[in-house]
Protein backbone atom coordinates (compact mmCIF):
# COMPACT_ATOMS: atom_id res chain seq x y z
CA UNK A 1 0.00 0.00 0.00
CA UNK A 2 1.54 3.15 -1.34
CA UNK A 3 2.14 6.01 1.69
CA UNK A 4 0.60 8.84 -0.14
CA UNK A 5 -2.08 7.73 -2.26
CA UNK A 6 -4.64 10.15 -2.11
CA UNK A 7 -4.01 13.62 -1.40
CA UNK A 8 -5.82 16.88 -0.58
CA UNK A 9 -4.62 20.02 -2.42
CA UNK A 10 -5.91 23.15 -0.91
CA UNK A 11 -5.92 26.09 -2.81
CA UNK A 12 -6.37 30.09 -2.90
CA UNK A 13 -5.60 30.01 -6.41
CA UNK A 14 -2.45 32.41 -5.34
CA UNK A 15 0.78 32.27 -6.94
CA UNK A 16 1.96 30.00 -4.24
CA UNK A 17 -0.77 27.94 -3.91
CA UNK A 18 0.27 27.20 -7.70
CA UNK A 19 4.04 26.10 -6.50
CA UNK A 20 2.24 24.17 -4.10
CA UNK A 21 0.41 22.40 -7.13
CA UNK A 22 4.04 20.96 -8.75
CA UNK A 23 4.57 18.92 -5.13
CA UNK A 24 1.00 17.93 -5.63
CA UNK A 25 2.05 16.36 -8.84
CA UNK A 26 5.74 15.13 -7.64
CA UNK A 27 3.61 13.11 -4.72
CA UNK A 28 3.23 10.70 -7.67
CA UNK A 29 6.32 9.02 -7.34
CA UNK A 30 5.60 8.61 -3.85
CA UNK A 31 2.39 6.14 -5.15
CA UNK A 32 -0.28 9.10 -5.59
CA UNK A 33 -3.28 8.31 -7.43
CA UNK A 34 -5.86 10.42 -6.38
CA UNK A 35 -6.14 14.20 -5.25
CA UNK A 36 -9.13 15.81 -4.06
CA UNK A 37 -8.91 19.53 -4.92
CA UNK A 38 -10.68 21.94 -2.17
CA UNK A 39 -11.56 25.54 -2.19
CA UNK A 40 -13.48 27.18 0.16
CA UNK A 41 -15.37 30.53 0.46
CA UNK A 42 -16.59 32.84 3.40
CA UNK A 43 -17.17 35.73 1.11
CA UNK A 44 -20.98 35.71 -0.34
CA UNK A 45 -23.59 37.97 -0.06
CA UNK A 46 -26.08 35.91 1.88
CA UNK A 47 -25.32 32.88 4.60
CA UNK A 48 -25.39 29.34 3.95
CA UNK A 49 -24.96 26.28 6.23
CA UNK A 50 -21.45 25.53 6.86
CA UNK A 51 -19.78 23.42 4.86
CA UNK A 52 -22.78 23.73 1.47
CA UNK A 53 -21.13 22.20 -1.32
CA UNK A 54 -21.40 24.81 -4.11
CA UNK A 55 -20.67 22.22 -6.87
CA UNK A 56 -22.77 19.35 -5.75
CA UNK A 57 -26.06 21.41 -4.33
CA UNK A 58 -27.36 22.77 -7.15
CA UNK A 59 -30.50 24.02 -5.76
CA UNK A 60 -28.65 26.34 -3.64
CA UNK A 61 -26.73 27.45 -5.81
CA UNK A 62 -29.69 28.81 -8.18
CA UNK A 63 -30.88 30.68 -5.08
CA UNK A 64 -28.04 32.56 -4.99
CA UNK A 65 -27.81 36.13 -6.14
CA UNK A 66 -26.74 36.68 -9.39
CA UNK A 67 -23.30 38.45 -8.08
CA UNK A 68 -22.36 35.42 -6.30
CA UNK A 69 -23.81 32.99 -8.89
CA UNK A 70 -20.78 35.07 -11.06
CA UNK A 71 -18.29 34.79 -8.54
CA UNK A 72 -19.27 30.69 -7.99
CA UNK A 73 -19.16 30.12 -11.95
CA UNK A 74 -15.70 31.93 -12.08
CA UNK A 75 -14.09 29.42 -9.18
CA UNK A 76 -15.31 26.65 -10.48
CA UNK A 77 -14.06 27.47 -13.54
CA UNK A 78 -10.77 27.55 -11.82
CA UNK A 79 -10.95 24.41 -10.36
CA UNK A 80 -12.01 22.32 -13.59
CA UNK A 81 -8.77 23.81 -15.45
CA UNK A 82 -7.11 22.77 -12.44
CA UNK A 83 -8.93 19.32 -12.95
CA UNK A 84 -7.72 18.98 -15.98
CA UNK A 85 -4.20 19.79 -15.45
CA UNK A 86 -4.29 16.73 -12.84
CA UNK A 87 -6.17 14.68 -14.86
CA UNK A 88 -3.65 15.21 -17.68
CA UNK A 89 -1.01 13.57 -15.18
CA UNK A 90 -3.31 10.57 -15.03
CA UNK A 91 -4.48 11.11 -11.73
CA UNK A 92 -7.85 10.84 -10.13
CA UNK A 93 -9.69 14.23 -9.23
CA UNK A 94 -12.79 15.12 -7.22
CA UNK A 95 -13.53 19.06 -6.92
CA UNK A 96 -14.53 20.69 -3.98
CA UNK A 97 -15.77 24.18 -3.46
CA UNK A 98 -17.16 24.72 -0.16
CA UNK A 99 -19.11 27.33 1.91
CA UNK A 100 -17.63 28.50 5.46
CA UNK A 101 -14.87 28.47 7.38
CA UNK A 102 -11.89 27.86 5.60
CA UNK A 103 -9.48 25.76 7.81
CA UNK A 104 -12.45 23.97 9.47
CA UNK A 105 -13.87 22.85 5.93
CA UNK A 106 -10.85 22.44 4.57
CA UNK A 107 -9.92 19.63 7.69
CA UNK A 108 -13.78 17.97 7.60
CA UNK A 109 -12.84 17.19 3.63
CA UNK A 110 -9.60 16.07 4.57
CA UNK A 111 -11.43 13.43 7.34
CA UNK A 112 -14.60 12.47 5.39
CA UNK A 113 -12.27 11.57 2.45
CA UNK A 114 -9.65 9.78 4.38
CA UNK A 115 -6.84 11.16 2.53
CA UNK A 116 -3.16 11.03 3.23
CA UNK A 117 -1.69 14.14 3.12
CA UNK A 118 -2.60 17.90 2.85
CA UNK A 119 -0.80 19.63 0.31
CA UNK A 120 -0.86 23.62 0.63
CA UNK A 121 1.27 27.15 0.17
CA UNK A 122 2.82 28.75 3.45
CA UNK A 123 0.70 32.10 2.98
CA UNK A 124 -1.64 33.81 0.32
CA UNK A 125 -1.47 36.81 -0.39
CA UNK A 126 -1.05 38.66 2.59
CA UNK A 127 1.68 41.77 3.11
CA UNK A 128 3.32 39.84 6.11
CA UNK A 129 3.84 36.92 3.80
CA UNK A 130 7.58 36.50 3.77
CA UNK A 131 7.63 36.05 7.75
CA UNK A 132 4.63 34.42 8.54
CA UNK A 133 2.64 31.39 7.95
CA UNK A 134 -0.61 32.16 7.44
CA UNK A 135 -3.89 32.36 9.36
CA UNK A 136 -5.20 29.04 6.79
CA UNK A 137 -2.09 26.97 7.24
CA UNK A 138 -1.73 27.44 10.75
CA UNK A 139 -5.50 26.13 11.35
CA UNK A 140 -4.85 23.19 9.26
CA UNK A 141 -2.08 22.14 10.44
CA UNK A 142 -3.13 21.96 14.20
CA UNK A 143 -6.32 20.50 13.20
CA UNK A 144 -5.47 17.52 10.79
CA UNK A 145 -5.08 14.24 11.29
CA UNK A 146 -2.37 13.51 8.42
CA UNK A 147 0.86 15.05 7.49
CA UNK A 148 1.05 18.74 6.01
CA UNK A 149 2.85 19.39 3.48
CA UNK A 150 3.66 23.28 3.57
CA UNK A 151 4.95 24.65 0.59
CA UNK A 152 7.20 27.78 0.79
CA UNK A 153 8.20 29.90 -1.88
CA UNK A 154 10.09 28.45 -4.88
CA UNK A 155 13.27 28.51 -4.20
CA UNK A 156 15.50 30.76 -6.74
N1 LIG B 1 -10.16 29.85 0.75
C1 LIG B 1 -9.27 28.87 0.70
N2 LIG B 1 -9.62 27.66 0.21
C2 LIG B 1 -8.71 26.67 0.14
N3 LIG B 1 -7.43 26.80 0.51
C3 LIG B 1 -7.04 27.97 1.00
C4 LIG B 1 -7.92 29.07 1.14
N4 LIG B 1 -7.24 30.12 1.66
C5 LIG B 1 -5.98 29.69 1.85
N5 LIG B 1 -5.83 28.41 1.45
C6 LIG B 1 -4.60 27.61 1.49
O1 LIG B 1 -3.83 28.03 2.58
C7 LIG B 1 -2.56 28.50 2.15
C8 LIG B 1 -2.13 29.60 3.08
O2 LIG B 1 -3.01 30.70 2.97
P1 LIG B 1 -3.40 31.61 4.23
O3 LIG B 1 -3.15 30.84 5.48
O4 LIG B 1 -4.78 32.12 3.96
O5 LIG B 1 -2.32 32.79 4.14
P2 LIG B 1 -2.59 34.37 4.21
O6 LIG B 1 -3.00 34.62 5.62
O7 LIG B 1 -1.25 34.96 3.82
O8 LIG B 1 -3.67 34.64 3.20
C9 LIG B 1 -2.76 28.90 0.68
O9 LIG B 1 -1.55 28.87 -0.05
C10 LIG B 1 -3.73 27.83 0.23
O10 LIG B 1 -3.04 26.62 -0.04
MG1 LIG C 1 -5.56 33.78 3.00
Amino acid sequence: MPLFKKTLYSTDFSPLAEVALDYVKKLKEAGEEEVVVVHVVDDLSVELPDGTDLIKEKDVFKILPEVDQEYVVNLIEKLNSIKEILEDENLKVKLYLKYGNIPKQIVSVADEESVNIIVMGAHGKGLLSEILLGSVSTDVIRHAKCPVLIVKKREE
